[in-house]
């Protein structure tokens, strides 16, 4: 398990984090977090290093969109979703674990 500052995450600049060993996307959206894989299901781009508007986070390298609550690839070129992550809350702190059993199909 992974925590981070829930103040530190700013709408909009998804941040990566390691969760064992693993690189993880996180994103804020509004009082909610959001965590998937890092890793475009379409190539080897990172999705934190680009941007999201709402839930909806696009790869900077080919444009590729994914539904940040589901992990659903939602545009070309990646036609499969991205695995998500647990998140929880406790105030500021927020705890980031292992894949959803639903994603990892
Ligand atoms: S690597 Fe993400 S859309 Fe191609």
């Amino acid at each position: 398990m992974t925590t981070l500052n829930f103040d530190s995450l700013v709408e909009g600049k998804p941040v990566q984090v390691d969760v064992e060993g693993v690189k993880v996307c996180v994103a804020r959206v509004g009082d909610e977090v959001f965590a998937i894989s890092d890793i475009c299901s379409h190539a080897e781009a990172n999705l934190s290093e680009g941007e999201y508007k709402g839930y909806v986070i696009e790869c900077w390298l080919h444009g590729a969109e994914f539904d940040l609550r589901t992990g659903e690839a939602i545009t070309l070129p990646a036609v499969a979703p991205v695995k998500t992550y647990k998140v929880s809350r406790d105030e500021n702190v927020v705890s980031i674990s292992a894949p959803n059993q639903e994603s990892e199909k």
